[in-house]
């Protein structure tokens, strides 16, 4: 059984990318399954692909990554990365909780703790891509203010 208070957080930036590998592996994965379109990109995505695109991120603006470990276990099980851009709009970028760790307010100080971060870095405006086919998740950001907002369409290679 989960025991949260055997739940620690840390914070920093882009240098604690690569303790987020594995769990990335399991959003990924999770992408993958319930994507109704773009299987193969996820299938093609891997964890040095999308660190290159936030390291860019952090280059031209900032990033922050957020962890979950559970000292009992001696494993990270959660994790946010979050950025802000030069127009200081304020992005998460990746958010997941492993699945047994779910329900339990871990998702909860990790987005909490983004979002204040965010603030601090004079953040404008907020936002958060669902991938097509995880509008779950729609309902966790609704207690934090974030309402659909436009639907990017893309066009699937070699449709
Ligand atoms: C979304 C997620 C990070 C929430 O983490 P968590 O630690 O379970 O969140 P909390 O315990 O703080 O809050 C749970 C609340 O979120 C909501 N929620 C939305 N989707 C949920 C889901 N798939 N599982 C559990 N709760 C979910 C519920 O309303 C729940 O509220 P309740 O406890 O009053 O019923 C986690 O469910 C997850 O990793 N999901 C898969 C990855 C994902 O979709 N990430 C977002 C990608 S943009």
């Amino acid at each position: 059984l989960v025991d949260v208070a055997k739940i620690k957080y840390v914070s920093g930036d882009e240098t604690l990318l690569d303790s987020i590998d594995r769990l990335w592996a399991g959003l990924n994965q999770q992408h993958l399954d319930s994507s109704p379109d773009f299987k193969l990109y996820y299938k093609a995505l891997t964890f040095e692909k999308r660190k290159v695109v936030l390291l860019q991120k952090a280059r031209t603006g900032a990033l922050r990554v957020e962890l979950a470990k559970d000292e009992q276990a001696g494993q990270y099980v959660g994790y946010c990365v979050s950025s802000i851009d030069a127009n200081k709009v304020g992005g998460i970028e990746s958010l997941f909780v492993e699945e047994p760790y779910r329900g339990f307010g871990i998702g909860d100080a990790l987005i909490k703790s983004a979002l204040i971060w965010m603030d601090e870095k004079g953040a404008e405006t907020k936002m958060v891509s669902v991938a097509a086919g995880n509008e779950e998740a729609f309902r966790f950001y609704a207690r934090y203010g974030f309402r659909p907002r436009r639907t990017v369409l893309e066009q699937i290679k070699n449709h």
